[in-house]
């Protein structure tokens, strides 16, 4: 299976660029899934049709899901949602709805990437294209897998702290409602769904993310901090996607004159800061981007002949190697200015790393388990850490 996911600042392109991706993808004959975690439910609109909250065929070898968090928190979640609602009256707190349930953050991610690992184990598709969240949200996506193994460490060893009280104690006045064996299990599921789900996206070879932006400063600047955050999260980055770009023929009026020099200004740039990537590109269309024909469109000016599967890049942006007697830890961090990382060793396996507001836990592959760190250097936007055994 192959996952691509689309992310960038809101209104670049995203659903459309996802929607005429799922379109192609479906004609080559791949059995495709075009999914969203975007809240904004948008897919609908581009697709020009009503979606309901569960997986839909749409026409041959295209499913498409729109992730409703409430209907999750309904259907799937209702046994953790139930003791949540349990202990909330205990504690004298009013009961917990699906609803509020569904506001607590990252739960759509949650539900998306779970999806996601069942639809990998269940072989049902050859190609997930997701459709995202503007990229503050997407970013959290990504760095989802390490916080929630963290969450739920705390959560599951409170809860097992309170179970072993309980048993301490039984017979005297108990206010907390015991968890069930099923939530516990649940819990337990959440966790080894987590770690699949990891493995899914930082697999170079099996995800890529794909950045799409429009020919101006501000977006460039978001797209660059986008990329220096995915690539510390370990997402392969192989591919950008500048849509809108006004065509050499727009006009021959002072007004096209002024802005194709503006734009040519705002695509050097962009090479200049992306190089060797790859770079696609999309012309601004002069009707509305919705439905199957426009959308095919909107895949052709893309892709033109070539498969929307390829892997344009296919090299984690982290890698552990050793060269004479030395480990090295290689960590690709584009737009990084080295003094503003900052490195700390948590435990003898876990690295933390820091770059302004994100940070980022490496676990260390076994050998390198209690290895003395000897150095760390920062050099064509790449982060080394050298490690020495004992
Ligand atoms: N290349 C383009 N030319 C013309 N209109 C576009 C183009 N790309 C996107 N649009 C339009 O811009 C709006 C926002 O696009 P959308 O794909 O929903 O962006 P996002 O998902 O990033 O918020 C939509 O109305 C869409 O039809
Ligand atoms: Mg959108």
């Amino acid at each position: 299976m192959r996952l691509i996911i689309y992310t960038g600042k809101g209104g670049v392109g995203k659903t459309s660029t996802s929607a005429a991706t799922a379109y192609k993808l479906s004609e080559l004959g791949y059995r495709t899934l075009l999914m969203s975690t975007d809240s904004a439910h948008s897919l609908g609109d581009s697709l020009d049709m009503e979606l309901p909250t569960t997986v839909t065929n749409v026409k041959e070898n295209l499913d498409v899901l729109e992730v409703d968090i409430i209907h999750e928190m309904k259907f799937r979640w209702s046994e953790i949602q139930d003791y949540i609602s349990a202990f909330m009256l205990s504690q004298g707190m009013g009961e917990i709805s699906a609803e509020e349930m569904a506001i607590l953050p990252g739960m759509e991610m949650i539900a998306a990437l779970f999806y996601v690992n069942q639809f990998n184990k269940d072989d049902r598709y050859d190609v997930i294209v997701m459709d995202t969240a503007p990229t503050g949200e997407t970013l959290r996506l990504m760095s989802f897998p390490d916080i929630t193994n963290w969450y739920l460490e705390k959560g599951f060893n409170t809860l097992k702290r309170i179970m072993n009280l309980a048993r301490a104690t039984v017979g005297k006045l108990m206010d907390m409602p015991l968890p069930s064996n099923e939530v516990l299990e649940s819990i337990n599921e959440i966790k080894r769904n987590m770690e699949q789900v990891k493995e899914i996206l930082e697999d170079p070879k099996k995800t890529t993310v794909r950045l799409v932006l429009n020919p101006e400063r501000m977006v460039i600047k978001e797209t660059m901090r986008a990329y220096t955050y995915l690539s510390l999260y370990n997402k392969n980055v192989d591919m950008l996607v500048v849509n809108r770009v006004i065509p050499e023929s727009a006009g021959e009026s002072h007004f096209f004159t002024e802005k194709l020099k503006e734009q040519e200004g705002y695509m050097e740039m962009i090479h200049n800061s992306f190089d060797p990537m790859e770079i696609k590109m999309c012309g601004m269309m002069s009707t509305e981007l919705r439905g199957h024909d426009k959308l095919v469109a909107m895949a052709d000016a893309i892709y033109g002949d070539q498969d929307p599967t390829m892997l344009y890049a296919s090299s984690s942006p982290m890698s552990f190697v050793t060269e004479g007697g030395i480990d090295y830890l290689n960590l690709k961090m584009p737009f990084v200015d080295g003094g503003a990382v900052e490195l700390f060793r948590i435990n003898s396996n876990t690295l933390m790393i820091h770059v302004g507001s994100q940070k980022c836990n490496i676990q260390l592959p076994d050998s390198l388990i209690g290895a003395d760190i000897i150095g760390a250097d920062f050099k064509d936007s790449k982060l080394i850490v050298k490690f020495k055994r004992e």
